[in-house]
C-alpha cells in the first residue's frame, strides 16, 4: 500500500509531556528506528504542551534523554494553552510555512491527576480533542492519531475488551475521554485513528499505575511490613512497553495516510454510540453537549485501535516481582478490608497515601535522593476492583504489528535503575 508519506515529513504533538510525547519524541528521531518508520525522513518536529520547558528548567518531569533531544535542530518546543483558538491555529503553522503532515493529540485532563471536576473534563479533554480534529482537518494533515489513556476499564470477569465492545465507562474521568474519542471521529473526513493504549510502562514514565505500584516494594522495605494490594491476584492490569507503542502508532501513521477515512473505516472502522453512566448526578451536563463535542443523537465511526501487549500482567504477577525485587513479604488484603474498600475506597486509598507519603519523606531524608520522580500516592480510581484488560488480536489483525516486550522483572528493574543513576531513586 502506497502511503502518502514520502519525502522528509513534519511531526505536531499534542500534550502529552507526562506520558506518551517525551518517549515518542525520542523514538522519531533515534536512527536506530529508521526501518520502523520506513525510512521516512523526519525533517521537523514540535511539541506543543502548557508547561514551561526551557534551558534546562521545566515545570513537568523531564529526563536528560529528552533535554538532549529538545536540542536536536529538528525539534522545537512551543508552551501553549491549546483551549484558546487563536493559540491552537498558530500551534498549526509551520516554521518554514509547510504544513504538518501527522499529528498526535495527546491533550486531556486527568492523566496522572485524581479528581478532575467535570466541567474541565468537557473543555479541556471532550471538547479540545474536537477543536483539534477539527483544525487536522482544515490544514490537511495526512495521519491524526488520537490516544485514550488507560481509563476504560471492564468488570474483573470479562474477558478482555475488544474495539467493538461498547464502551461501559464507570468514571467521569472515562467517560469523558470515550467522547473525546466521539468528538474526534465526529470530524468527518479526517485521516483518523483512535488508539486505547493500555498502561504505558517504559523508562521515565510515570503516569501510570506500575511504576508507583513497583517503586512501593522500596517504601514497604523500609517500614518492615507486609505489601498488600487489594482484590485480589486475578485483577489484570495489562501494559504496552513504549517500545512496542511507537512502532504500532508509527504503523496506524502508515495505515490511515495511505487510504480515504471511508476506506479506512470499512477496514477497520468502529461505531461510537452515545453511552449513559450508572449515577444520574450529572446526567443534565452530559445530556447538554452540542456541536462542540460530538451531539449525543450522533453516532460516528473511526478506526479504533487496542494498543497492548501479550504480558496479561496481573496483580498476582506483579506482586511476586515486587516480592523477589525488594526482598519482601507480600499479600492480599484481607475480606474485611475488601468489604471497607467496597464501601469507601478513598478512604482507604487516602490513608495509604498518607502512610506512603510518610515513608517516602523519610526514604528521602536518609538517603539523600535528590527529586522523587515517581509520585508517592496512587489514584483511588486506579485501585477500584475493575480490571484493565484489552485484546490485541485486531491491531496484530490489521496493522501486521507483533508486541516484542514482556513487561517482567529485568523491565520493570530497569525503569527504577535508571532513576537510580540520576540520584532520583534509592539504591
Ligand atoms: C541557559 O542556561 C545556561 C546555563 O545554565 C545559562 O548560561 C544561559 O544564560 C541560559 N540561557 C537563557 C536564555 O536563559
Ligand atoms: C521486621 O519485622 C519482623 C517481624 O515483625 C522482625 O522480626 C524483624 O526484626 C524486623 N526487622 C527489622 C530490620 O526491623
Ligand atoms: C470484585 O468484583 C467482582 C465482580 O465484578 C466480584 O465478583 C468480586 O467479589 C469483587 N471482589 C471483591 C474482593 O469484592
Amino acid at each position: 500500500m502506497a502511503s502518502a508519506l514520502s519525502g522528509a515529513i513534519s511531526v505536531l504533538i499534542l500534550g502529552g509531556t507526562t506520558h506518551l510525547s517525551r518517549p515518542l519524541l525520542k523514538w522519531l528521531l533515534d536512527p536506530a528506528q529508521d526501518a520502523a518508520r520506513s525510512s521516512v525522513e523526519i525533517k521537523h518536529i514540535r511539541l506543543a504542551d502548557k508547561f514551561l520547558i526551557s534551558n534546562g528548567t521545566s515545570t513537568t518531569y523531564i529526563e536528560p534523554d529528552t533535554w538532549e533531544a529538545l536540542k536536536d535542530p529538528r525539534v522545537e518546543y512551543r508552551q501553549v494553552n491549546l483551549n484558546l483558538a487563536p493559540s491552537l491555529s498558530k500551534v498549526y503553522d509551520h516554521p518554514d510555512g509547510d504544513s504538518y503532515d501527522v499529528v498526535f493529540d495527546f491533550t486531556g485532563e486527568g492523566v496522572g491527576q485524581a479528581d478532575v471536576p467535570e466541567e474541565l473534563l468537557i473543555e479541556r479533554t471532550a471538547k479540545l480533542a474536537h477543536s483539534i480534529a477539527a483544525e487536522s482537518l482544515r490544514r490537511n494533515v495526512k495521519a491524526h492519531i488520537r490516544d485514550t489513556v488507560a481509563f476504560l476499564t471492564i468488570d474483573p470477569s470479562s474477558p478482555p475488551a475488544t474495539e467493538a465492545d461498547v464502551v461501559k465507562p464507570k468514571t467521569p474521568r472515562a467517560y469523558w475521554w470515550y467522547e473525546a474519542e466521539r468528538a474526534a471521529a465526529s470530524v468527518p473526513g479526517l485521516p483518523l485513528a483512535i488508539t486505547r493504549s493500555a498502561e504505558v510502562v517504559g523508562p521515565y514514565v510515570f503516569h501510570a499505575s506500575i511504576p508507583s505500584r513497583y517503586a512501593l516494594g522500596r517504601v514497604y522495605a523500609h517500614l518492615n511490613e507486609t505489601y498488600k494490594l487489594l482484590w485480589g491476584p486475578d485483577l489484570r492490569v495489562h501494559t504496552i512497553h513504549v517500545d512496542d507503542w511507537c512502532p504500532a502508532a508509527w504503523k496506524l501513521v502508515e495505515f490511515i495516510s495511505s487510504r480515504s477515512r471511508a476506506e479506512a473505516d470499512e477496514q477497520a472502522g468502529e461505531a461510537l454510540p452515545p453511552v449513559r453512566m450508572k449515577d444520574k448526578l450529572q446526567d443534565s451536563l452530559r445530556e447538554n453537549v452540542g456541536e462542540e463535542c460530538c451531539p449525543r443523537t450522533l453516532t460516528p465511526r473511526a478506526p479504533v485501535f487496542n494498543l497492548v501487549d501479550d504480558t496479561d500482567l496481573t496483580q498476582g504477577k506483579l506482586l511476586r516481582m515486587i516480592g523477589e525485587a525488594f526482598g519482601i513479604q507480600t499479600g492480599f488484603t484481607n475480606a474485611v478490608i475488601n468489604a471497607w474498600a467496597r464501601v469507601d475506597l478513598a478512604s482507604i486509598v487516602d490513608d495509604i497515601n498518607e502512610k506512603h507519603a510518610n515513608a517516602v519523606a523519610e526514604i528521602v531524608q536518609q538517603t539523600g535522593i535528590e527529586d522523587v520522580a515517581l509520585k508517592g500516592w496512587i489514584d483511588t480510581e486506579m485501585l477500584a476492583n475493575r480490571s484493565l484488560a484489552l485484546s490485541n488480536a485486531k491491531a496484530k489483525r490489521v496493522l501486521q504489528w507483533q508486541p516484542k516486550v514482556q513487561v517482567n522483572r529485568q523491565r520493570l528493574d530497569e525503569i527504577l535503575d535508571r532513576i537510580r543513576e540520576l540520584n532520583q531513586f534509592p539504591k
